[in-house]
């Protein structure tokens, strides 16, 4: 039997809504079609945007939502998407599969998506191929209540009242396809960018994020925190991070998104684990500079990323999401909460069609995925205080060199007093019993819900609810603990009243 600790009196912090934080590129069919069809679509729609996408995100309560990109955020000229929609310009998407990108979807269509979602706003500004002015401008568009000419330019495109910029990225990948830069450089042109992404709003300010490390590049956040921090409050609020599950760790062939062995489940999750060391690491050097943790690790891109599904155009990164998927969802979910002292947002990619998406739509037809049903289960952490916890754990797996913990979790107190627990189970062999013991207090209700399956149990627009969340039951014993068996591949929750 494993136990499960709790101590409800300790708290480790708030987790931020944005932890499960969601991203929509113009790539592939995420926005086009997966989102955006258009007011004259026979897909029924509300402004264009797709009822069911809509619908289906309010249930997981998207908390923000990033965008344009991305690779194409440093391509984006976002005068090209505003005003009548016959006269924008046409030009090509050169990074993702050199489509044509006609800007029927631009700021407006934009910041209408995030009103139907009640989420916050994070856009990312481009400083690869745009201008300060350009960026500057782009900030007064959206945020400036007033005269001015951007103000009376929104105005004369219908919308006279100005918009809430929560976040504002600086730029994305500027180590790679965001201008292939030094971070030394990168941090020269962010403190002269930043500059002039100014706060007309005195009541919300923007939080402004540079661009961060990919992966492990650790040399890349402390070249940048050296250039950039210490230039007084308000500089910088967050610094991104970029890491992706690929199962063979090697980007020539990443491994399929629904034909893989047991093998390669295990070394699937055993990528994902490494989210951790980088949180860790990346952390310690934000330290170092900020050790009061005033600026947000802002992971604003993780997730699966496979070989495009069979006769798909590989530029488009569509791939399929299995219960591995919600177990990869269900391991990072966890570890934000963990970390939530120092990630302040993460955004999944991407949020439709793209990558680890928990909605895929063909036509009028639309599936949630596994990781959809992962995020549904984990919505209950969002606002709440993280919680002390721990969990005895062992070995599973295959292969030396690609065993992975068990189990992983997760607790935070609602407002309303109540526990939240999330647990994976890792193993595909073996049910879990475990035991939760609550420090110095008694169990009133416990309430289960799971996601479990074989691993490559996945939905299609066949057969859209293959896997599902379903009851689950859990005891309260004698002594005031909880008692429940984890199946294998699973994902739980558990709602605990204390007394
Ligand atoms: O999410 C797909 C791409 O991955 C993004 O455009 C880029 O930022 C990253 O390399």
């Amino acid at each position: 039997m494993a136990k499960l600790y709790v101590n409800p009196k300790v708290k480790r912090g708030r987790i931020n809504p944005e932890l499960q934080g969601h991203f929509s590129e113009h790539l592939g069919r995420c926005i086009y079609e997966g989102i955006y069809v258009g007011e004259n679509s026979d897909i029924p729609n509300v402004n264009g945007m797709r009822t069911d996408v809509v619908e289906a995100l309010k249930e997981i309560r998207v908390p923000v939502l990033r965008w344009p990109g991305g690779c194409f955020a440093d391509e984006y000229h976002w005068k090209d998407g505003i005003g009548p929609k016959e006269k924008r310009k046409k030009m090509i998407n050169t990074h993702w599969g050199g489509v044509v990108e006609d800007n029927s979807f631009g700021t407006h269509e934009f910041m209408e998506l995030c009103r139907q979602l009640g989420c916050k706003t994070y856009i990312n500004g481009n400083v690869g191929s745009g201008t300060v002015q350009e960026m500057s401008e782009w900030v007064e568009y959206m945020t400036f209540d007033g005269v001015s000419p951007m103000a009376d330019m929104r105005a004369q495109n219908g919308h006279k009242d100005p918009w809430t910029v929560d976040y504002f990225g600086v730029g994305n990948e500027n180590w790679g396809c965001g201008g292939n830069m030094r971070p030394e450089y990168y941090g020269d042109l962010y403190r002269r960018y930043q500059t002039y992404v100014r706060n007309y709003d005195s009541r919300k300010s923007i939080s402004k994020i540079a661009c961060g490390a990919n992966a492990a590049d650790y040399h890349w956040t402390e070249k940048v925190l050296e250039t950039v921090f210490d230039h007084g409050s308000g500089f910088m609020n967050g610094l991104s991070l970029h890491y992706y599950t690929l199962p063979t760790g090697n980007w020539g062939k990443k491994g399929s998104a629904l034909e893989y062995d047991e093998k390669e489940y295990y070394r699937t999750l055993k990528q994902t684990l490494k989210m951790e060391e980088l949180i860790r690491r990346h952390g310690a050097i934000m330290d170092q500079f900020d050790p009061e943790k005033k600026i947000g690790m802002i992971i604003d891109e993780w997730g699966t990323w496979y070989d495009v599904e069979p006769g798909t155009n590989p530029g488009f990164l569509y791939q399929q999401s299995t219960m591995r998927d919600a177990l990869v969802a269900g391991i990072n979910l966890n570890l934000f909460n963990k970390h939530c002292d120092r990630v302040k947002m993460a955004n999944i990619a991407q949020m439709v069609n793209v990558l680890q998406a928990v909605i895929l739509t063909e036509g009028e037809k639309m599936v949630k995925t596994p990781t959809w049903h992962a995020f549904d289960l984990y919505k209950h952490h969002q606002g709440g205080e993280l919680v002390e916890s721990s969990i005895e754990t062992k070995e599973a797996g295959l292969e030396a060199g690609y065993m992975v913990p068990n189990l992983t979790e997760s607790v935070s107190m609602s407002e309303d007093g109540k526990l939240h627990a999330t647990l994976t189970n890792l193993s595909l062999e073996e049910a879990a019993d475990i035991q939760a013991v609550f420090a110095d207090c008694g169990v009133k209700d416990v309430r289960g819900t799971i996601l479990t399956g074989g691993m490559r149990e996945h939905n299609t627009f066949d057969a859209p609810d293959e896997v599902h969340t379903r009851d689950f039951a859990a005891q309260i014993t004698a002594d005031g603990s909880v008692a429940f068996k984890l199946p294998p591949c699973s994902v739980v929750h558990l709602e605990i009243a204390l007394v």
